[in-house]
């Protein structure tokens, strides 16, 4: 996995690769005045980020005619979107709505470390993998909404230890 570090980038400068990448993933293509929209922003901030961007190497940008993302720009989109499928999982596992984790792995996924998401991505895949939602989960959720462990949870620790 690897991938580029979330210090060598601004958030901004990888907000405009992932939202060149779900552009062309989406139409084909990503033209400034698209990109313009998606982000919020005029589209001469559009064009100069495209030329920032395209001196770094993350997109082969010539004007009028749209920009693409070179290999490199391409590898930095996978890693984001790994990111954000990772944060957002974790974060309807516990409890949120899809709507807010979309919006807030999206926040985070610019910030966090790469061992930091690994561990989420590794811990989201273990418990959804088990053969049953694990207990905890359920208990979480029950003491979420009461503020009471379930009763099945109040168990002490010693009296658990087997040996
Ligand atoms: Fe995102």
């Amino acid at each position: 996995m690897g991938g580029i570090s979330p210090a060598e980038l601004s958030e901004s400068e990888e907000s405009y690769v992932e939202t060149i990448h779900s552009l062309i993933r989406e139409h084909g293509y990503a033209r400034v005045a698209d990109i313009a929209e998606t982000l919020n922003v005029k589209p001469p901030s559009v064009t100069s980020m495209l030329q920032k961007l395209d001196g770094q190497k993350f997109v082969n940008y010539t004007r009028y005619r749209g920009v693409i993302l070179t290999p490199k720009g391409k590898s930095l989109a996978e890693t984001l979107e790994r990111r954000h499928q990772a944060l957002k999982r974790f974060l309807i596992m516990i409890g949120v709505s899809e709507n807010t984790a979309d919006k807030d792995a999206c926040e985070i996924e610019h910030k966090i470390n790469h061992e930091t998401v690994e561990k989420l991505a590794k811990f989201v895949d273990f418990v959804q993998s088990a053969p049953q939602t694990p207990p905890f989960l359920e208990h979480f959720k029950s003491y979420y909404k009461t503020g009471k462990r379930p009763k099945q949870c109040r168990v002490k620790v010693e009296k658990r230890k087997i040996n």
